[in-house]
């Protein structure tokens, strides 16, 4: 094989998994990590006693970015730094895969797309939930037209955090550097995979509140969202759900329904189908893996997924194709949760995305 693809990663809390997913790969090699944080660093030594000492560990970011060996740098820093840190390693000859959100601004996120066409490098960006099985077997049964016009939706992550969680880093649960709360940081995953399934959103009212932590941001709220082609979904985040439950997707038709708790079937009916093939679809899908094992209602260290989107970035650069999720669909979401922030503090006006 030609020379291995050679990778970095900025960030080591979720980044430990992009680490891992690149060490783990054969085509490409863990060439280095960065981390400010001298615990974070020793903690990830800890963990992974197998990296080294062949992997090279950086405090700053900028000596990472002179390495010449490395082609792929993934960003996996506070969400509010991600346009800066991405289009730093773009303009140093990287490619880049960047965690969820893209960044906390529309101005931020558009910075990336400019950097990235300025450059000609690639940019992935995480949403590993599309990746679950279920999720996409009821996106491909919305995409074949199974369940017929789509009328109406349901999406609720009811998710719990504690006060210890914001407190660590300094930067969760603030308006400058997460840009919310448990819509731009947990239910943003949810979001993306409402747009996708159900379509382009209008518009959106929506409500939100701080009921039950110490930070300034929202841990609450409540949207309902136009698409345009006419269905109306409700929407709910919140981290406040104790001690932590499942994610609720509910998708309705004119031909049927289809309901996940957790990414597990609860509802899979389809008219005129016979009853024989939606218990077999049913059954093949209760044994696959549910979004259980992908996102996490009170465990913000059980996260799984990342290693598709690893081994993806990879292959889009071998391969010299576009990666799975880029940036321009990435900002979806994130248009989204600004438009639901600016309805709710506008006292649930409708704000019309377009
Ligand atoms: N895809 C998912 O399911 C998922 C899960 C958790 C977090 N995330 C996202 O990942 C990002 C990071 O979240 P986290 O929970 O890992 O945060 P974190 O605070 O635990 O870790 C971020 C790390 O980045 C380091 N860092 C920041 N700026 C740096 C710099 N300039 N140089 C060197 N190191 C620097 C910090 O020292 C810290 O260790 C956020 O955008 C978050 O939304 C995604």
């Amino acid at each position: 094989m030609s020379k291995k693809i050679g990778y970095g990663v900025l960030g080591l809390g979720i980044g430990r998994y992009h680490a891992k997913a690149a060490f783990d790969m054969e085509e490409a090699e863990l060439v280095a990590v960065c981390d400010a944080r001298p615990d974070r660093l020793e903690k990830h030594k800890r963990e992974y006693p197998e990296m080294y000492p062949d992997l090279t560990v950086y405090t700053k970011y900028e000596d990472m970015l002179a390495n010449p060996d490395i082609d792929i740098i993934s960003v996996a820093t506070p969400s509010g730094t991600h346009a800066e840190y991405v289009c730093q390693a773009l303009r140093a000859g990287k490619h880049v895969l960047v965690e969820k959100p893209i960044d906390i601004t529309l101005e931020a996120a558009q910075s990336i797309v400019e950097c990235m066409k300025d450059t000609g490098k690639k940019v992935a960006c995480v949403f590993q939930n599309r990746r679950t099985p279920n999720i996409l077997a009821m996106k491909e049964a919305i995409d074949n037209g199974r369940l017929g016009k789509l009328i109406s939706g349901e999406f609720s992550v009811n998710w719990y955090r504690t006060d210890d969680y914001f407190a660590d880093g300094g930067w969760r649960g603030t308006w400058a550097m997460d840009g919310g709360g448990s819509l731009m940081n947990q239910a943003v995953h949810t979001v993306d995979l409402m747009q996708w399934m159900m379509g382009d959103v209008y518009s959106v009212r929506s409500v939100m509140g701080l009921y039950n932590h110490d930070i300034e941001t929202e841990d609450m709220t409540k949207s309902i969202v136009t698409f345009k082609n006419g269905a109306v979904a409700t929407f709910t985040s919140t981290t406040c759900a104790y001690p932590g439950l499942s994610t609720d997707i509910g998708v309705h038709g004119t031909d049927g329904s289809i309901e996940l708790v957790w990414g597990d079937v609860r509802t899979w009916k389809i008219r005129n189908e016979s009853e024989e093939k939606m218990l077999e679809e049913e059954a093949a899908m209760k044994s696959g893996e549910g979004l259980a094992n992908t996102a996490t209602g009170a465990d913000p260290n059980k996260v799984g997924g990342h290693p598709f989107h690893v081994q993806d970035i990879v292959h889009a650069v071998m391969e010299d194709r576009d990666p799975y999720v880029g940036p321009v669909e990435a900002m979806k979401a994130l248009r989204i949760i600004l438009a639901v922030y600016e309805s709710a503090k506008n006292g649930g006006k409708e704000v019309v995305i377009g």
